[in-house]
């Protein structure tokens, strides 16, 4: 039949990063040559902190352009702090990349994986996704201070837009659609007066356009309560960009481990790649040593199968990870004994052999 192939820019970065993308980019083979019509074309960067050190740029001037030809960004992790302040390399690179490139959702799922102990008490077997505003919101350059000492005076706004919050809050729908058919709106519109009483309504609004969609509205406060009583009662969160911020790390800690965390950052308007990379940065402290969790990078890696259309390879790459996890085959960071290089192993042979 018809080959697809996708073209992806891999920049794995520093650290860990290095050691996870090629476990991920791995894995993503295995799964090609058991599935025949589709295929990944990885073209690694070497952007880093050590490329910095020699060009004194993390990128080359056309990085931008050269990224923007490819249909996806698989990137690890930026920064070396021993060698590059953290703020020169994150700007020059990973945020450049999210400012560029109109990566206006954010999207983070968090899920109980077999064979890893949630913090939790009661976790069941919570299956949630955070879509998060990424463009606007209260992370907005708008306001200023005034004098300084006891006259002081900061102003701060937040800045909703209609396009930007209609386009979130569909998303969340579209998703719940492939999903478990429920969206949770975040919301604080008894505490602050204006932008939340919007964002209700274009909530309702949009949901009106999914009678099939079951929706609700939460205050962040409590919401962020439920993710850590009953994670299990939700299934798509849409949320402003600190909210979302907030509920998406609640989410990775309720998972058990960063190193296993993934996330999303989309291009809604077709201009650009998207890019997807782990919620973890470049652990220096386990850089080197074999031992980081791949699992982050190669859910990650599920989740642009995802964006790409491919959901049925998605979720049975999500199973095999679980199978492995739950076999025992884990890395020191979720209770196991096993390296870098055993888990993609263990995840890559479980490929083959269900092929
Ligand atoms: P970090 O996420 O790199 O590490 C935090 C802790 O989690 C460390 O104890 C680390 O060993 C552990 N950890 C992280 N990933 C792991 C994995 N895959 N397997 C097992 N354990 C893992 O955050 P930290 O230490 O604050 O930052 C280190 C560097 O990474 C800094 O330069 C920072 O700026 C950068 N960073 C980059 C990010 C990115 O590229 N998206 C995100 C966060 C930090
Ligand atoms: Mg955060």
């Amino acid at each position: 039949g018809m080959m697809k192939t996708y073209d992806i820019a891999a920049l794995p970065g520093d650290g860990v990063g290095k050691e996870v993308v090629s476990s991920a980019i791995e894995v993503i083979g295995a799964l090609s040559d058991v599935h025949g019509g589709l295929a990944f074309r990885f073209t690694e960067f070497p952007w880093n902190c050590d490329y910095y050190m020699e060009h004194e740029t993390m990128m080359p001037p056309d990085a931008m352009k050269t990224l923007a030809q490819f249909e996806g960004v698989f990137l690890g992790a930026v920064g070396n702090p021993a060698i590059v302040p953290d703020h020169v390399s994150l700007w020059g690179m990973l945020i450049k990349i999210r400012r560029e490139f109109e990566l206006s959702i954010n999207m983070r799922p968090a899920k109980k994986v077999r064979g890893i102990e949630s913090p939790l008490v009661n976790p069941k077997s919570f299956d949630l996704v955070v879509v998060r505003e990424n463009s606007e919101g209260e992370y907005s350059e708008v306001g200023g201070r005034i004098h300084r000492g006891a006259d002081e005076m900061a102003i701060q706004n937040a800045i909703f837009t209609r396009k930007a919050t209609e386009r979130a809050i569909r998303f969340a729908f579209e998703l719940a659609g492939k999903r478990n058919k429920h969206v949770t709106s975040a919301t604080k519109s008894n505490g602050i007066y204006h932008s939340m009483p919007f964002w209700d309504e274009v909530f309702t609004e949009v949901a009106k356009e999914y009678p099939d969609i079951e929706s609700r509205s939460n205050h962040i406060d409590a919401l962020a309560a439920f993710f850590v009583t009953k994670p299990y009662d939700f299934d798509v969160i849409v949320a402003s960009n600190l909210f979302g911020d907030v509920l998406t790390d609640i989410g990775s800690a309720i998972m058990g481990s960063i190193g296993i965390a993934p996330s999303a950052n989309i291009n809604l308007s077709g201009k650009y790649p998207s890019m997807f990379e782990p919620v973890h940065g470049s652990a220096p402290d386990i850089a080197g040593k074999g031992v980081a969790n791949p699992i982050g990078q190669i859910w990650t890696a599920k989740l642009m199968l995802d964006h790409f259309g491919e959901e049925e390879l998605g979720r049975e790459l999500l199973t095999i990870i679980e199978d492995a996890t739950e076999a025992g085959i884990k890395t020191p960071d979720i209770g196991g004994r096993s390296t870098t290089a055993e888990v993609t192993e263990e995840i890559c042979s479980r490929i083959r052999k269900k092929g």
